[in-house]
């Protein structure tokens, strides 16, 4: 833009000033939208890299990559152990029994997958016996080899989405993210925090893993008070 001459007019400085404040609402606008957009790019960007990730022996025996889906801008991320047979064969994570009680809990919760997003700890499926990969059931925990090769995958997502409350499922997840062997019963319900590399602290809520409530439905009461605590963190109302 011209620099103002002696000669120049009232009416050209006043185009001026308009320029330059339309030009900073413009850069103002593009700065609030550009990180949603941008985010969402790494977000897909990740995933691709997942999908071509040798890091450990899960990428020789997977038959899809689960990075993780949801929403770029979540308040709340949810983070489970690792896929299992029918996360393996949708590419898409709790899609099984446990995800059909996942869903259950965020409806209760006033909550979707596509408003959260949902993790885990592992993205490709670790098979117990690798020589049956069609075998239900033939599922194990992920070994720490698994989890140390796979775990700037999940610190990239919680440090692009950046929710505002990250739940854990479970032992494997909660253990993990806050590098520690305490039982899980000493760890739920209670307000623990996460920073990844690069990233600001994230409340952390670790609650049992829906697999763990289906096999003993006297978890469930845990699992609601915990996930109350979530909603009250967020400001929330639950549904009536
Ligand atoms: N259990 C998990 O921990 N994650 C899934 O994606 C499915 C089942």
């Amino acid at each position: 833009m011209a620099e103002p001459s002696r000669s120049t007019t009232r009416s050209e400085l006043l185009d001026l000033v308009l320029g330059l404040r339309l030009r900073a609402e413009r850069s103002r606008e593009e700065d609030w939208a550009r990180p949603l957009a941008d985010v969402a790019a790494a977000l897909a960007a990740l995933a691709t890299a997942v999908s071509s990730c040798q890091g450990c022996g899960l990428g020789r025996t997977r038959i899809k990559p689960v990075p993780g889906v949801g929403s770029p801008k979540a308040r709340v991320m949810f983070v489970g152990e690792g896929p299992g047979y029918e996360e393996d064969r949708k590419g898409e994570p709790f899609v099984g029994a446990a995800g059909g009680l996942l869903d259950r809990i965020l409806k209760a919760m006033g909550l979707s997958r596509s408003s959260v997003f949902i993790a885990n700890v592992v993205k490709c499926h670790p098979l117990d016996d690798p020589s049956r990969p069609d075998a239900r059931g033939n599922d194990r925990p992920p070994s720490p080899e698994e989890l140390a090769a796979c775990r700037r995958y999940l610190d990239e997502q919680i440090r692009l989405v950046a929710p505002e409350v990250i739940v854990c499922l479970g032992r494997v997840s909660t253990q993990a993210l806050l590098s520690t062997t305490a039982p899980l019963g000493r760890l739920r319900g209670r307000w623990a925090s996460y920073a990844p590399p690069g990233g600001a602290p994230i409340r952390v809520m670790p609650t049992y893993h829906p697999a763990a409530v289906l096999r003993d439905e006297t978890l469930k009461p845990a699992v609601w008070s915990d996930m109350k605590a979530v909603l009250a963190a967020l400001g929330m109302e639950r549904p009536s």
